[in-house]
């Protein structure tokens, strides 16, 4: 089976954590793609949820698959998030924001009572950090920024480049209007001092590391769907 199959089986799995009445967190992603298009087949069957999208992206293909949506400012407390990640460790610590949308993506799962991630086998890591960790910045004051997460960096051990995504001339923009650090930090040993050091930044809005934050993993592989709690 290929990454694109795995993902919607994972998806498939998870789709049956879903209830009718649910207010549902909504991810960003190919694999919370997949997850919409079956969500969606079923919302045509009579299965009852609001959805609240983690992203412009995932607003417009709700809405173009019929996948009725509400706001967090209007369903402020949702039961269930449901999204993709881009890496896994075996404590569900994840690393996310591929897309650029890390930032929703965590304030709609820090919303929801539970965080179900969704992956093909290829995102599980023993350590975090081989896919290089989103750091969402404002825009202003950019180069103290990219100097002060340096620092935190070399404070932990850690070291590697920082990469503004898209490029310096024309660097991708986040829903939020705020620029990207990709940074490739290489195995993160203490992704929970990484977080806090980066939290204390002032130009950082938020960063890819989701800790404690999804409380079961749903896995495909050529050998089935298997699920993870912490
Ligand atoms: C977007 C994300 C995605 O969930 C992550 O990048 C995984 O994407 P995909 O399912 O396409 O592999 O965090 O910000």
């Amino acid at each position: 089976m290929d990454a694109v199959a795995l993902k919607t089986e994972a998806a498939r799995d998870a789709l049956s954590e879903v209830q009718s009445g649910m207010k549902l967190g909504i991810g960003t992603g190919s694999t919370a793609e997949a997850f919409i298009h079956l969500l969606a087949e079923r919302v045509a069957d009579g299965l009852s949820i609001i959805g609240v999208p983690t992203s412009e992206r995932t607003a417009a293909l709700c809405e173009k698959l019929g996948v009725p949506l509400s706001t967090l400012k209007e369903t402020p407390a949702l039961d269930l998030t449901i999204d993709g990640a881009d890496e896994i460790d075996p404590s569900l610590g994840l690393i996310k924001g591929g897309g650029g949308a890390l930032l929703r993506e965590k304030i709609v799962a820090k919303a929801s009572q539970r965080m179900i991630v969704i992956a093909d086998e290829s995102k599980m890591v023993d350590t975090l950090g081989r896919f290089p960790l989103p750091i969402e910045v404002n825009r202003f004051g950019l180069e103290a920024t990219r100097l002060a997460i340096e620092e935190v960096a070399k404070s932990l051990g850690l070291s590697g480049t920082l990469s503004l995504r898209g490029g310096e001339d024309d660097p991708f923009v986040t829903d939020g209007g705020h620029l990207i650090v990709d940074a490739s930090f290489g195995r993160i040993p203490d992704s929970r001092a990484l977080s806090r050091s980066l939290h204390d930044i002032a130009g950082v809005v938020e960063h890819g590391l989701f800790l404690d934050v999804a409380v079961l993993a749903v896995i495909a592989s050529s050998e089935g769907v298997k699920r993870f709690t912490p």
